[in-house]
């Protein structure tokens, strides 16, 4: 079975596949093309955490290629009156052909599972944001070519999904990842060694997004983190992405935010909305790149680009 619950469950051919069956359907949408790869087939999106993108994205790409999503959110469903997962996945499984979860503790994703007899798609844990990063790189690709080679620059928390999900692509696509942090607040070692020459880290924002050619940052509180959020706004005074930082990067750096965005905090409004941002076109792949993920899950190889 095809799970992606984290970014090593794709091989690097099956990434480049991906990558390109990901800009043939953009393509197509702009062209007008309906598609019908997913006809018949249901996804189910069980999210234990609050989500725009991620259960928008998902429903509209399975809605494009011709199959249907349905949404399981925690509090309206028996997950909130304590239904084991083991019970719920099981149910689930006999209706849906693939299953995006959202949810906190990673050991909560591998419990749903291991119990799933449908492929399950990491949506975000608090380990990490599989999915996101894979279409950051498919858009760091989009605007600037092949991300091999290329400096990408982590700002602000290190220890989050996001920087914890880029940490683990930089091997696989080749790039280095320069990581800049509070101490307090860096990827966990056995992480940040697996990545070995892939990773450079630092204390100070400047020196982290020296020479980058794209710069990236996260919220400074993700979800989950909310009675820290007083502590955490001290802490990563300074590291905000604004235009004097931008100006250590690479000109014509690319800035990408998973969003949503605190403007003010981990980065300025003109940086958000200036030429350099990426973010909107980062979110819109995210539908993209997702629906290629769906036809892997799903139909494995069977609706790969046949296009030239
Ligand atoms: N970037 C992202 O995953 O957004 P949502 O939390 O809105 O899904
Ligand atoms: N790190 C953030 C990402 C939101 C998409 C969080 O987990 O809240």
């Amino acid at each position: 079975m095809r799970h992606f619950l984290r970014m090593r469950d794709l091989t690097s051919g099956e990434m480049r596949r991906l990558f390109a069956r990901a800009a043939e359907l953009k393509r197509r949408r702009r062209e007008g093309h309906l598609e019908d790869s997913l006809a018949g087939k249901t996804v189910v999106l069980v999210m234990e955490k609050a989500s725009t993108r991620t259960r928008l994205s998902f429903a509209a790409a399975a809605f494009q290629l011709g199959g249907h999503a349905i949404e399981l959110s925690a509090s309206t469903s028996q997950l909130a009156r304590g239904e084991a997962l083991s019970d719920t996945a099981r149910v689930i499984s006999g209706y849906a052909d693939a299953v995006v979860m959202r949810t906190t503790a990673d050991a909560r994703l591998e419990e749903f599972v291991r119990w799933s007899s449908v492929p399950v798609i990491n949506g975000l844990t608090d380990g990490g944001h599989p999915v996101q990063v894979l279409t950051d790189l498919f858009t760091v690709e989009e605007a600037i070519g092949a991300v091999s080679g290329k400096r990408i620059a982590f700002v602000g928390d290190g220890s989050g999904n996001m920087s914890r999900s880029f940490l683990e692509a930089a091997p696989l696509f080749d790039f280095t990842l320069q990581l800049g942090s509070p101490p307090a607040f860096r990827p966990p070692p056995a992480e940040a060694q697996a990545a070995g020459r892939h990773l450079t880290v630092s204390g100070d924002p400047r020196a982290a997004v020296a020479g980058a050619d794209v710069v990236v940052t996260d919220v400074w509180t993700s979800m989950g983190q909310e009675a820290e959020a007083a502590a955490r706004l001290k802490a990563f005074q300074g590291f905000t992405v604004d235009g004097g930082l931008m100006a250590a990067a690479r000109p014509g750096a690319i800035v990408l935010h998973c969003l949503p965005a605190h403007r003010g905090e981990e980065i300025s409004e003109e940086v958000l909305e200036g030429p350099q941002s990426r973010v909107f076109e980062e979110a819109e792949n995210r539908m993209h790149v997702q629906k290629a993920l769906l036809e892997h899950v799903i139909l494995g190889g069977a609706a790969e680009t046949t296009e030239a």
